[in-house]
């Protein structure tokens, strides 16, 4: 065997054993078996393929689901943390009670690289939505959290919300029966009846996911049983 062709074994060799290893980096979240939800095309990454899932981190034992996601084919405006707060008016959501309620911060697992994250909004403390002894009047309890899928490993820019309904502040905002339903089916009805804030108008699109969230009250925080399933908005400027 001539020198060569020696190197060249070996190189051959070489890639051989080296490039799956390659592969299997690159290709991480493509080898799901969930592929729909790893295509870049729908706008967002499934958390769990990177260590995430569908409920936030209230506490270390519970959450509270993750049951609306806002694609990152949606106007990119409202991708932004200024768009979704003023997508968040369209809506009917409010802020009135600004500074009330911002003692409870949530994290969230969205697979994107990030590990667990603080809710965006209530980080900044200033945006919305934070809700105090005003907010049943105002909207009826309802409210969300948000987190945005923008880590290096899932970048899609999609918001993450967890909606709920919850009772009034002297209530320890305490979720009311069946509030994550109720809290996901208020914000989608709105959603796709469309609505605007200063001048601007949108509309979304909803498709329900009833493979991401498992239905029921196993880790769900005040064991509130859900109903498993997880909205899809595309929300289209007019
Ligand atoms: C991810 O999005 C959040 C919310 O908009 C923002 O605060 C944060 O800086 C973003 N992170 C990166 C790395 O861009």
């Amino acid at each position: 065997m001539s020198l060569t062709h020696f190197l060249q074994c070996l190189a051959f060799v070489f890639l051989v054993t080296a490039s799956p290893i390659q592969d299997d980096s690159q290709t991480v979240l493509i080898q799901s078996k969930d592929n729909n939800n790893i295509n870049r095309g729908v706008g967002w990454f499934d958390p769990r393929v990177n260590g995430g899932r569908f409920l936030d981190f209230t506490t270390k034992r519970y959450g509270e689901p993750l049951n609306v996601i806002i694609s990152g084919l949606s106007d990119p405006y409202i991708l932004t943390d200024t768009g979704l707060h003023a997508y968040a008016k369209s809506l009917g959501y409010s802020e009135e009670c600004l500074g009330l309620h911002y003692g409870d911060l949530h994290e969230a697992d969205l697979g994107d690289g990030d590990g667990k994250k603080t809710e965006h909004f209530l980080a900044r403390q200033h945006y919305f939505p934070v809700w105090g002894t005003c907010w049943e009047s105002l909207a009826g309890g309802q409210h969300f959290r948000s987190w945005k899928q923008n880590g290096t490993k899932a970048n899609s820019g999609a918001w993450f919300i967890g909606a709920s309904k919850e009772l009034d502040s002297s209530k320890h905002h305490t979720i009311v029966p069946d509030g994550y339903n109720l809290g996901r089916d208020w914000l989608v009805d709105r959603a796709v009846e469309g609505g605007r804030w200063k001048g601007m108008w949108w509309k979304a699109d909803v498709e329900y996911r009833t493979d991401l969230l498992e239905e029921g009250r196993k880790g769900v925080n005040h064991h509130i049983a859900q109903d498993g399933r997880v909205a899809i908005l595309t929300v289209k400027r007019l």
